[in-house]
């Protein structure tokens, strides 16, 4: 599922990133929310103790909610913009 509009935008620079091993295109400016949630990834990890599904919520670095890997390090994917090659991993956190 892809919710990105195609027409009527005028930056169409893409930026390719690898997401769980898969390839995930988004735009210059996006950050890796953005991105993941514009091909429908919304569940990022799941919460230590019940292991229910945790995702984006305040999308303004406060929640704490958005926690992935990216390169290999913690970051909050509200606040990371995306870069060429940029490797993200999902659901390894508690
Ligand atoms: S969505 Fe709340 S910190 Fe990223």
């Amino acid at each position: 599922m892809n919710l990105r509009m195609h027409r009527g935008l005028v930056d169409e620079d893409e930026v390719v990133i690898e997401v769980d091993g898969h390839t995930v295109s988004g735009r210059r400016g996006d950050s890796v929310a953005v991105a993941l949630l514009t091909v429908g990834i919304s569940t990022l990890r799941h919460s230590p103790r019940l292991g229910a599904p945790r995702g984006i919520f305040c999308l303004m670095g406060s929640c704490q909610e958005c926690l992935v890997i990216v390169d290999g390090h913690r970051r909050l994917a509200c606040e990371t913009v995306i870069e060429a090659g940029m490797s993200v991993r999902t659901t390894e956190l508690p």
